[in-house]
């Protein structure tokens, strides 16, 4: 399974004024804080879960941005968990990171349990459990959304859980496994029976992996029936497309995933247009390189040179939109030290800067 990184996307652009069902009241509404369960958020843009990417060091980028938002780590194996000593760093997560979720991934109810109790010692304020991971790697052990096929499984997950933790569990899905198996509505109604708080539903289906539109249009179905909070994702790139995307779900929230990357910005210019309707003017290019260096200087203090490795596709990924950006890319994907790599990206804004 593929995930195309590369390319955002391009979403849906309407011209925010035109809008239809842009009503004061709509606009009031996402104004107001996301109830999960007991937990109050004073944000409604949340920052998805991403394997690889949404370490402590991506979320303190995001965080800067976006000071009210639910932040996620990235999924955590329950399996693994149950044979390490230590807890691994996937759950490593700084006090003044909250609200934040520890999202977990397997198919046993009890390693979930177990899992979920250590995941809330850390400091987790809500369990999500991974019901939507697309690789093959996950499906075959009956994680992720193969859960989608076996929703007595799922409900048992979600009770085993809640039953394990005082914190809300929540879910997050796909609309089917493929065209046509698609039950997200069916899915969702057992996943709120069982007890979930929220449930996030990406709309795309397992066999679309990352292609396709996102169809919008069954996170609207799902909103229409479950009392829970129900946010949407799938193809969040600006504030025009998460508009676009509340008004044809009416959804609880939004959360932004590849939109985000080289780009920590995003879940705070939405979040502070729906507060304010006004719109952040956008970094330059110079200050998304400067963020890129920022970024890779982190990235090796908290990790060594795996940090340095690691900080290659982030670099590469605020290097875009601009004559001679993808030469840089390339450059910025053999990088070996922090020297090496803060030398190419401050010729680079040398160079913007002379322009
Ligand atoms: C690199 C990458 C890693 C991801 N890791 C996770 C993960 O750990 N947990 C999860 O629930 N979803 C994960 N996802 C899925 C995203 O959270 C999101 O559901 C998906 O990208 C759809 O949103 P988008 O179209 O805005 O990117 C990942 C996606 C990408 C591209």
């Amino acid at each position: 399974m593929s995930v195309d990184t590369s390319v955002a996307p391009v979403a849906t652009e309407p011209v925010i004024s035109s809008l239809p069902g842009l009503t004061d009241e709509f606009k009031a509404h996402l104004k107001t804080p996301l109830h999960i369960g007991n937990v109050v958020i004073a944000s409604r843009v949340l920052q998805s879960p991403l394997s690889g990417v949404t370490d402590k060091v991506f979320r303190r980028l995001v965080r800067r941005y976006a000071p009210q938002s639910m932040l996620y780590t990235e999924m955590v194996s329950a399996a693994e968990l149950r044979h390490l000593q230590r807890l691994p760093e996937v759950m490593d997560i700084d006090p003044d990171e909250r609200p934040i979720s520890i999202q977990l991934f397997d198919r046993r109810p009890d390693f979930l349990a177990e899992a979920a109790r250590k995941a809330v010692d850390q400091g987790a304020d809500t369990i999500d459990i991974n019901m939507g991971c697309p690789v093959n790697k996950i499906t075959k052990n009956g994680g992720g959304s193969s859960l989608l096929r076996e929703p007595d499984t799922a409900v048992k997950i979600v009770e085993a859980v809640c039953a394990a933790v005082e914190v809300p569990v929540t879910v997050k899905t796909r609309i089917g496994w493929s065209d046509d198996a698609i039950n997200a509505v069916e899915f969702a109604r057992l996943i709120e029976a069982a007890g979930a708080q929220m449930l996030t539903l990406h709309g795309r289906t397992r066999a679309q992996g990352y292609h396709g539109a996102a169809r919008w249009e069954w996170i609207a179905k799902v909103k229409a029936v479950l009392k829970i909070p129900v946010i949407a994702n799938g193809d969040i790139f600006s504030v025009d497309a998460a508009l676009s995307c509340l008004l044809k779900t009416q959804a609880d929230g939004i959360m932004c995933s590849r939109g985000t990357l080289g780009y920590p910005y995003l879940v705070g210019e939405i979040d502070h247009f729906l507060k304010t309707g006004q719109r952040l003017s956008p970094p330059s290019t110079v200050d998304r390189l400067q963020c890129a260096r920022e970024h890779l200087i982190m990235l090796s203090d908290y990790k060594g040179a795996r940090g340095i490795r690691q900080a290659r596709k982030h670099m590469a990924w605020y290097a875009k939109d601009f004559a001679g950006a993808a030469e840089l890319r390339d450059q910025l994907y053999q990088v070996e030290s922090v020297a090496q790599g803060c030398q190419l990206l401050d010729d680079a804004i040398t160079k913007l800067q002379e322009q």
